[in-house]
């Protein structure tokens, strides 16, 4: 259930519902299962069969898992990513998370429903809210309140955290997560059964919408797109919390009469029904109802559609109020089991790495995320702090964490002892050709996946006339038109990992002392023994 409630959040409900829409979704789909089978789910196997391999012997941290695992010196700065993504992608999330509870708070307090009948209100009442029109605004006098969420979503956070993994996330995961889908299901009924908002435009009806979602176009000509299956993966693994360091820091604390193969299976699946049936057919099709095919122009960012838009709708419905904040609340309660996840490796590490205890573990990662944080809430506008951190961490660092998570599985611990691992405790059998697929196949597609990136978004190759445009990720960072705040993003995101190599690097001192400790032990016993 902590698993699931790692993996259901915004991802499901805002992101996944955008990129479907965005990228024609039939096709889309298809590239999606595709990279779920072939990628997301071999590569939950793997992280979860490291995990308690590694937990096994002593280790609860990224870095200390990859120590145990790859028996090098670099090993442990490897598997530093392991907590520098999560903490990082929390620094922002909490303050998506803070939008949820804000636009739940002011659904039922009416806040929303009165903003009248114009999609533009509702859009520049989003931009106030969270200070997209100008750095330093979510902080000012002039906001909208969202600065008061914001630290009692960050309290909650770390409230819950001190408490501890089972008696904070697993118990409170395992209310949260019945809830939200209570709350999902009764949204959806509320949606399939809308029929049409506004009897004057009959098209603009809940089949047209769910076909909007769901129909293929022409799917031959978009499966050539490379963005899309870019675009695929990259959601598969945001979703799924594979290669953020979670998982495998969860898989620690389990023990070999545990059935992973099971477990990781049964956190997919409750991912992908929260993702496939409730996330894809409630966003974008409540969004179409109301605005039709315009909808595809307001995808863009794509965090901020259910922001922009569903106020609007609700508004538009009886009970508007109980609608509007359930679904707000919904979203919260999804983003906050997946930030809490995001906070366990950090502390993990704390513990392990520096012998802090529980209190100043909590403490420290508290004063670090909260200066992250407020970096983010200060350079907010057109949310491109935001923006940077979630393309460099939240998709290109999950990727080459995803990456080393199966090379280590197939090739370091070797494809044959990682199976064997995986299986034990385990009732259920992963199916042999996924063996191949785990030690050929996935570390192939993933190369491929990122040639494709190289080439198309990053020197923006263009297939027709041949052409090399370099994209925002080159022009923003290094170019003329270069923008200030994302190449402050990306210093910042440096000073973070800079802080967690430097911190390992004083781990890995303490876990060789322990190391050859341990040998002298070994080597006495053995002495004695003869
Ligand atoms: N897996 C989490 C989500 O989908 C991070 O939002």
């Amino acid at each position: 259930m902590a698993v699931a409630g790692s993996a259901v959040g915004l991802g499901n409900f805002l992101r996944f519902p955008g990129l479907a829409a965005q990228y024609g979704s039939g096709a889309f789909m298809i590239a999606y299962f595709t990279s779920l089978l072939i990628l997301g789910i071999p590569i939950c196997w793997a992280e979860w069969t490291l995990g308690r391999y590694a937990g096994q012997r002593g280790f609860r941290s990224s870095p200390g898992i990859f120590y145990a695992l790859i028996r090098h010196p670099v090993g442990k700065y490897i598997g530093a990513l392991g907590a520098i993504i999560p903490v990082t992608i929390y620094m922002y999330y909490v303050y998506i998370e803070a939008w949820c509870l804000g636009y739940a708070w002011k659904s039922a307090t009416g806040g929303l429903s009165n903003l009248g009948g114009d999609v533009a209100a509702y859009v520049s009442f989003w931009e106030r809210f969270v200070g997209a029109t100008e750095d330093g605004l979510a902080i000012s006098p002039g906001s909208n309140g969202v600065i008061l969420f914001l630290f009692i979503v960050f309290a909650l956070n770390f409230v819950i955290i001190y408490r501890g993994l089972s008696r904070g996330i697993e118990a409170f995961c395992k209310w949260g997560m019945p809830a939200l889908m209570v709350l999902a299901l009764v949204i959806l009924a509320r949606v399939l059964t809308l029929g049409t908002l506004d009897p004057s435009k009959p098209d603009q009806n809940i089949l047209n919408a769910l076909g909007y979602m769901w129909n293929p176009g022409d799917v031959v000509h978009q499966l050539r797109n490379p963005q899309l299956w870019l675009a695929a993966a990259g959601q598969v693994f945001f979703s799924l919390s594979v290669g953020f360091g979670v998982v495998i820091t969860y898989a620690s604390y389990l023990s070999q009469k545990d059935d992973i193969v099971l477990s990781a299976l049964t956190a997919s699946s409750a991912n992908e029904f929260c993702e496939v049936a409730l996330g894809g057919m409630i966003t974008v099709p409540a969004a179409f109802l109301f605005m039709g095919a315009a909808v595809g122009g307001f995808i863009g960012s794509s965090f901020s559609l259910g922001f922009k838009v569903l106020p609007m709708v609700f508004a538009r419905m009886p009970f508007s109020e109980f609608f509007g904040t359930a679904f707000f609340f919904l979203l919260f309660l999804a983003a906050i089991t997946s930030s809490l996840s995001m906070l366990q490796p950090g502390i993990a590490f704390l513990e392990e790495g520096l012998a802090l205890n529980r209190k100043q573990s909590v403490a420290l990662l508290g004063l670090i995320t909260a200066l992250g944080t407020l970096f983010i809430v200060y350079f907010s506008k057109d949310v491109k702090a935001l923006d940077t951190i979630d393309f460099w961490i939240g998709t290109f660092m999950l990727f080459v964490m995803a990456s080393v998570i199966i090379v280590v599985f197939g090739w370091v611990v070797g494809v044959d002892k990682a199976w064997e691992e995986a299986h034990r405790g385990a009732a259920l059998r992963i199916p042999g050709f996924f063996k191949p697929i785990m030690k050929y196949v996935c570390p192939l597609y993933l190369l491929t996946i990122f040639v494709l990136w190289i080439l198309f978004k990053v020197l923006g190759w263009d297939l027709s006339t041949g052409e090399f445009k370099p994209t925002g990720y080159v022009t923003d960072l290094i170019g003329p038109e270069y923008s200030v705040v994302a190449r402050l993003s990306v210093g910042f995101v440096l000073v973070i990992i800079t802080f967690f190599l430097i911190t390992t690097a004083a781990a890995g001192r303490r876990w060789d002392k322990n190391r050859s400790d341990q040998r002298v032990r070994n080597e006495t016993k053995a002495e004695v023994g003869q």
